[in-house]
């Protein structure tokens, strides 16, 4: 292995039948802050996203636009997946699409290698599927319609009929890794978060797995099976393979490719929603088993936005848009909210009251009146220079030993995926912060020039504070982060600030300008 891999963190591929509503947007800004995070402990990070373009589901949209399949994934990427990004601010270093030839060739030749192994061979597959999920069902796990599909079989997850494929296509032995993958997940129970996930995982490979059909033949949209080009891979079987495609799969050696292999995989983290779950944590370790290739290390299966107690989507037209939030509230606070409302893994229901509620208690009033405050109070005392701090009291000693405290707690919660314990350990470090400054009445301190030391401590010990949140912080809030960093002055890049350095006490330096900018988290109008 080697020495320095990237920590290597991946988001699903995202259908291209629709635009991104922010269910999706959940999963990535979810890989976005906690990438940034192993970023800012100084460590090498690769982080993938991309787009699933094959398949039913997506060509049957392009039909009922009536545009070619390929034009109709172009245009949504470019115009719809691509901008998301921009709009909820994600750090990716790659984005890869299932229609690039980079995919398509590593996919074929993947594909080949399992042939030729023997882990692939001809059948006839005759059984229920729901495009919606792209899945194959079990006649076990469908539920009777209602109203318009009263009488007929459902998936559970979309609420519409299946459908009946009986087809000759290429099916892979998955049945011959029941044993295999109960051993690795009995050795590695960390392989699969959280635990409930874990538990579901482990009780359906106990059944016994069934070989899977990896090739359809009635529809062409996909790519070409190499050996029988009348039929094209299963969309599934091609979509899991982009996690090792983009990073150089089965490249020659000594090649660019077989370089960055070598430097990301094993992925660390694969996130997924829990609609997806055993795709990830059954289909795709075999498939890296069968071709002789290191195991993922984590699958995290996270919960779903409810809208009315259902999974948000745009076909039951529950979908909201990212840019709608981003419009009204700014491009951190999806990430802040989202991570610190709902407990990783589980699902949360999404209300615009909650949001408004949480961004004013927790950002406009904590921590944006706090650097308003304080960058304020420097300009009025010590004409927006920051001072030197003299002796230090109790009181600025508990928040030296809170802020270590915070840094270490924080730390650990984020590299454990706890993004709310995380944020809310950082949280009352504000609070902590926002206390004292009541408690010290800096504004009263002011009035005896006799206490000049004692308010230049004061005032050094809130902005000091405000540095090391801005380190915090950063990952999620990067922008208003940023911003603050500039207000207070502060000399250097804060993404070159360790999220250790933030525990450093008194590492801003006494004489930096101190500005008071426009609000980080203005007040909502409409309040
Ligand atoms: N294309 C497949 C994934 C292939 S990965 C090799 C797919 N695409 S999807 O667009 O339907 O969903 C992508 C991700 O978005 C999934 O993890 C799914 O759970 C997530 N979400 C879609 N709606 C969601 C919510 N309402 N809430 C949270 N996440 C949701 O599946």
């Amino acid at each position: 292995m080697v020495e320095n891999k990237a920590f290597y963190l991946t988001t699903p591929i995202y259908y291209v039948n629709d635009a991104p509503h922010i269910g999706h947007a959940y999963t990535t800004v979810a890989g976005d802050v906690l990438t940034r995070w192993h970023r800012q402990r100084g460590e090498a990070v690769w982080f993938l996203t991309g787009t699933d373009e094959h398949g039913q589901k997506v060509l049957r949209s392009a039909e009922a636009n009536g545009i070619d399949p390929q034009v109709w994934v172009d245009k949504l990427v470019a115009e719809e997946w691509l901008p998301v990004l921009q709009v909820i601010d994600v750090q990716n270093d790659d984005f890869i699409r299932t229609t690039e030839s980079r995919h398509i060739e590593r996919v074929q030749r993947f594909l080949t290698r399992l042939k030729d192994a023997g882990w692939i061979y001809e059948g006839t597959y005759q059984g229920p599927y729901c495009v919606g999920c792209e899945e194959f069902k079990l006649p076990a796990d469908l539920i009777a319609g209602t109203d318009q599909y009263e009488g007929q079989e459902c998936c559970p997850i979309h609420s519409k009929p299946v459908e009946i494929v009986d087809e000759s296509n290429w099916f892979f032995k998955l049945s011959a890794f029941t044993e295999p993958l109960i051993d690795h997940y009995t050795k590695h129970p960390e392989a699969i978060r959280p635990q409930s996930a874990y538990n579901e995982v482990m009780s359906f490979i106990k059944q016994g797995l069934q070989d899977l059909s990896i090739s359809r033949s009635t529809f062409s949209w996909g790519i070409d099976v190499p050996w029988d080009p009348q039929q094209v891979v299963y969309v599934w079987f091609d979509a899991l393979l982009n996690y090792a495609t983009a990073v150089g799969l089965d490249d020659e050696a000594g090649s660019e490719g077989a370089k960055k292999f070598g430097a990301t995989w094993p992925a660390d983290v694969h996130l997924v929603g829990k609609d997806i779950l055993r795709f990830h944590a059954v289909i795709w370790p075999a498939m890296l088993m069968a071709g002789g290739l290191d195991l993922p290390r984590c699958v995290y299966a996270h919960g779903w936005l409810l809208v009315g107690g259902e999974k948000m989507s745009k076909s039951k037209l529950t979908g909201i848009a990212p840019s709608q939030i981003v419009d009204h509230f700014g491009y951190d606070v999806f990430g802040y909210y989202f991570l610190k409302a709902i407990q990783f893994g589980q699902d949360g229901s999404f209300s615009w009251e909650d949001l408004s509620a949480r961004y004013t208690a927790d950002l406009a009033n904590g921590l944006g009146n706090l650097a308003s405050r304080a960058t304020a109070m420097v300009n009025k005392y010590c004409e927006g220079v920051l001072p030197k701090p003299a002796a230090l009291s109790d009181k600025e000693r508990a928040l030296e030993a809170l802020l270590q405290k915070t840094t270490t707690d924080a730390d650990r919660h984020m590299l454990n995926l706890d993004f709310a314990e995380g944020i809310n350990a950082i949280k009352e470090f504000i609070d902590a912060v926002n206390l004292y400054v009541t408690e010290r009445e800096p504004w009263k301190v002011a009035k005896s020039p006799e206490l000049t030391d004692d308010l230049h401590t004061i005032l050094y010990t809130i902005i000091d504070c405000l540095r090391a949140i801005a380190i915090l912080y950063y990952p999620v809030m990067p922008k208003s982060m940023a911003n603050l960093w500039s207000q207070l002055g502060m000399p250097g890049n804060l993404a070159d600030q360790t999220i250790e350095m933030a525990s450093h006490w008194q590492s801003a330096p006494p004489g930096i300008s101190v500005t008071k900018g426009e609000a980080l988290f203005p007040r909502l109008e409409d309040e």
